[in-house]
């Protein structure tokens, strides 16, 4: 098993479990981590996931070996790592819990993820042009648009390994978190959101990635298009019975 998936009441843990290459994406992994992850979206019991590794790496790369023996036409006629794109239609959100090293595919994986907490521990950083390549899974796209074109040419220009403050400082992860019960403490804030209604959350998921996709007018027309259908649900009348009638909501 190249993942490891805990249920606990309503989150789910994905673990990386390939800790002899520093958890390295090869396809299996990929095929396993995806196709998981989608039996678990399906669930309305499962309102928040956490992907994580170990306390050497969450992740450190895409498969070198794996890659090493393609050539061109494999690659090309594969589509390789085109399977990734399947990862963005996963509407539960997504926690990136980071330990040690998130390199190449790895912080692309983390990036893909709707909220990263790294420990102190953690380190960053696109290296694939030092093996005479370039980011594979989105890391040129998703890194620009999280950290601003000068700081992302930097980072995939250089190579360079950003550690989890700086990475904090300049916008490519959410928070540093102690790494005394680093887990434990995203467990906490997972159950949080996972409390929430399911529709609510995969509604605020999708119209909150929909910025990073259209114009801030169409962006405004879409979230209010979903805020609308929110009303058509159950959990919408508890929210709001339960704040005027000053207790606890009970969603389903
Ligand atoms: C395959 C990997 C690997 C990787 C580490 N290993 N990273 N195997 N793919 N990405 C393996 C090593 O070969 C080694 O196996 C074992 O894990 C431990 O690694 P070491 O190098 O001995 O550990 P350490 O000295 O602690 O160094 C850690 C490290 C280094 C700094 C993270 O391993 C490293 O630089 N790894 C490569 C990082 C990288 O370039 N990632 C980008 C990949 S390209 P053995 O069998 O020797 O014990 C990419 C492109 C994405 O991600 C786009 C795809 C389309």
């Amino acid at each position: 098993m190249n993942v490891l998936f805990e249920k606990i009441d309503r989150i789910v843990i994905a673990k990386l479990n390939r800790p002899k290459a520093l958890n390295a994406l090869n396809s299996e992994l990929m095929h396993e981590l995806i196709s998981g992850l989608l039996e678990y979206d399906k669930s309305p019991e499962i309102g928040c996931i956490i992907i994580t590794g170990n306390k050497k790496a969450f992740c450190a790369g895409a498969d070198i070996k794996e890659m090493a023996e393609k050539d061109f036409t494999a690659m090309f006629n594969e589509d390789y790592f085109g399977y990734w794109e399947i990862f963005s239609r996963i509407k539960t959100p997504i926690i990136a819990a980071v330990n040690g090293y998130a390199f190449g595919g790895g912080c692309e994986l983390a990036m893909m993820c709707d909220i990263i907490y790294a420990s102190e521990n953690a380190q960053f950083g696109q290296p694939e042009i030092k093996l005479g390549v370039i980011p594979g899974i989105g890391g040129t796209q998703r890194l620009t648009k999280l950290v601003g074109k000068s700081k992302a040419m930097e980072i995939i220009l250089t190579g360079k390994t950003i550690n989890a403050e700086e990475a904090e400082k300049i916008g490519l992860i959410t928070q540093v978190l102690p790494k005394e019960n680093f887990t434990k403490q995203i467990i906490k804030k997972a159950h949080l959101i996972a409390s929430y209604s399911k529709t609510a959350l995969k509604a605020a998921k999708e119209a909150t990635n929909q910025a990073l996709e259209s114009s801030l007018k169409d962006g405004i027309v879409f979230e209010r298009k979903l805020f609308h259908s929110l009303f058509h649900t159950q959990n919408q009348t508890e929210g709001m019975s339960a704040f005027l009638e000053k207790r606890t909501p009970n969603f389903n």
